[in-house]
């Protein structure tokens, strides 16, 4: 058994010297990403708004093998010197490689027009600013490294808006625009800039849609392959992106849905 997982982790070693930033990664997708660059040979700084989840994601990725890949620290997004102490960790790990800009909420339910102002800016200070800033920071280490890469965690909900979640969905239509304009500005330093727009990925954050119930069947009918995405169906896109598999590839977008029919 455990000669197979040796097996497995030296046969994806796509990411062997690389340092990468995963926002939002102690549960959910962020987690799974940051298990995923691990396993294919990167450093990883795992990061939350929380120590305990920080200290028991680390924990699980020490069962798994990856004690040596991984070192965690808190990060909330929204605030400047948690941002400052990511890419601390990552300079202190060599430098850094890779940022995936994952974290994001949605604190309202309801027709869009009925948002708050203060409700509205939350979202977009978390959802769009943020990853805006993260990028801004990434981009001059990226640049001492010879390049990198930046993905942005969209959301299907970019392409199509879901009814009830308009300002969420509104905020993951700017990471498109923003994944194509950074693109643009840093395609000549080797620095490629793409982005990931899950379906629904059965998480807590889309627990609400995924337990029994008539919205899990009507979520359910507009998916062509009848199920929800797991979180590891999103990481292999991430490290895909990620690695030199996908250099020649830059301000796109990659929509894991299961066939959800999304187009802007
Ligand atoms: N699940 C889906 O169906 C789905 C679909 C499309 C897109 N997405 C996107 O995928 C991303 C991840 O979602 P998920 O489903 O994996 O969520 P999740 O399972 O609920 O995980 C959320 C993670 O984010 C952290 N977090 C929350 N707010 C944060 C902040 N301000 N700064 C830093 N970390 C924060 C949480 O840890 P702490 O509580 O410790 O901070 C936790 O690690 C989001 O961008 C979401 O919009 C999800």
């Amino acid at each position: 058994m455990i000669g197979r997982g040796i097996r497995h982790l030296s046969n994806m070693a796509r990411l062997n010297d690389k340092v990468a930033i995963v926002t939002a990664s102690t549960d959910g997708i962020g987690f799974a990403i940051a298990k995923r660059l691990a396993q294919e040979g990167a450093k990883v700084v795992v990061s939350s708004r929380n120590q305990k989840n920080v200290d028991e994601a680390l924990s699980k990725l020490a069962k798994d093998g990856l004690s040596d890949r991984v070192v965690g620290t808190v990060c909330h997004v929204g605030k400047a010197e948690d941002r400052k102490r990511i890419f601390d960790e990552a300079v202190k790990l060599g430098g850094l490689d890779i940022l995936i800009s994952n974290a994001a909420v949605n604190p309202t339910i309801g027709p869009i027009l009925e948002c708050s102002e203060q409700v509205w800016d939350k979202i977009f200070e978390i959802n769009v600013k943020a990853a805006f800033l993260l990028a801004k920071d990434a981009v001059p280490l990226f640049q001492k490294r010879g390049g990198g890469k930046i993905i942005f965690i969209s959301s299907v909900g970019g392409h199509r808006p879901f009814p009830l979640l308009g300002p969420y969905s509104v905020s993951k239509t700017a990471l498109l625009g923003l994944t194509k304009a950074i693109a643009g500005d840093v395609a000549t330093d080797n620095i490629t800039v793409n982005c990931i727009a899950p379906g629904v990925i059965e998480t807590k954050f889309s627990n609400a849609i995924t337990t029994e119930g008539p919205i899990r069947e009507e979520s359910l009918s507009l998916i062509p392959m009848k199920r929800f995405g797991k979180p590891d169906e999103v990481a292999s896109v991430a490290a895909f992106l990620a690695s030199s598999d996908a250099n020649y590839i830059t301000g796109e977008t990659i929509l894991v849905t299961g066939g959800m029919h999304a187009r802007l």
